[in-house]
């Protein structure tokens, strides 16, 4: 993990870190995090020069962008161009998605399943810290709840709620789980932050919810996840996905379920309509 003082820098200081929400500041180090990790593992990369926007910089550029910051990994490419994209198969599988599709998301989320596998966790956590952050490669906003979504018709409710309220519970410590609150939330929120009012609310109903655990050990499994050099093949959980992924017979996309959309946006992202 980068150290704490490189990350404060990249995003503004804390002049400019103040001027952000909480929910930004805690997905824009999430994003922060995630582009340090893929560029430790492609050294070479053509955008090894990018970097966050700092908050005052966010701010400032509302108004000038033609983008919102939320939108998507597939969709926007920074000061890059986008690139075409590879086909998918005529009937793609999760797997297609992985290797075509989730290229800014999949080492963070392998290596979470991988940390979470070592931790002996159940399997449908496992699942979920490998599911937990993919919705990010369409939107960024409320990403627990959109993976959520994306993935409700194919795994258990166990791991769709694990997958949702991972987003809320990282503010919320949890010691005895072996969550400690970030240090870089103290330093990024300041000490007396508290929580938007509907996170504050979600993290009431999930702390007395009988599957409390679930999310909790995708935090717990997640945070540390960004770690340079080391590759996760998602191979190493085939049989986890055997058991516990409905793959549908007409591929990711094409089997009408109500999140189909999801998948189509994510296999033709440049379709105009
Ligand atoms: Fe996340
Ligand atoms: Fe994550």
């Amino acid at each position: 993990m980068p150290n704490k003082k490189t990350l404060l820098e990249k995003l503004g200081g804390p002049d400019a870190i103040n001027q952000m929400s909480a929910e930004a500041k805690a997905d824009a180090l999430e994003t922060l995090l995630q582009e340090e990790l893929n560029r430790s593992l492609a050294p070479d990369a053509r955008d090894a020069k990018r970097r966050l926007p700092t908050a005052a910089e966010v701010e400032a550029q509302i108004e000038t962008r033609h983008h919102r910051l939320g939108v998507g990994n597939l969709f926007y490419a920074g000061k890059q161009h986008v690139r075409k994209l590879p086909p998918m198969p005529e009937k793609p599988t999760l797997a297609d998605f992985f290797r075509l599709r989730f290229h800014k998301t999949a080492h963070h989320v392998l290596q979470s399943a991988n940390l979470a596998q070592k931790n002996g966790m159940p399997e449908e956590v496992i699942l979920a810290c490998l599911l937990h952050d993919l919705s990010q490669e369409l939107i960024h906003v409320e990403h627990g709840w959109w993976s959520a979504q994306m993935f409700e018709p194919y795994v258990s409710e166990k791991t769709t709620f694990a997958i949702r309220y991972h987003q809320a519970l990282r503010f919320y410590a949890d010691e005895a789980a072996g969550y400690h609150y970030p240090e870089l939330y103290l330093e990024l929120f300041g000490e007396d932050y508290k929580p938007e009012p509907y996170i504050e609310a979600t993290y009431q109903m999930v702390r007395k919810h009988k599957w409390y655990s679930l999310p909790r050990l995708v935090t717990v499994n997640d945070l540390y996840s960004f770690e340079p050099g080391v590759v996760v093949n998602l191979e190493q959980f085939t049989d986890i996905l055997g058991r516990n992924f409905k793959q549908p017979p007409e591929g990711l996309g094409f089997d009408n379920t109500p999140v189909a959309h999801i998948w189509r946006s994510l296999i033709w992202p440049d379709h105009p309509l």
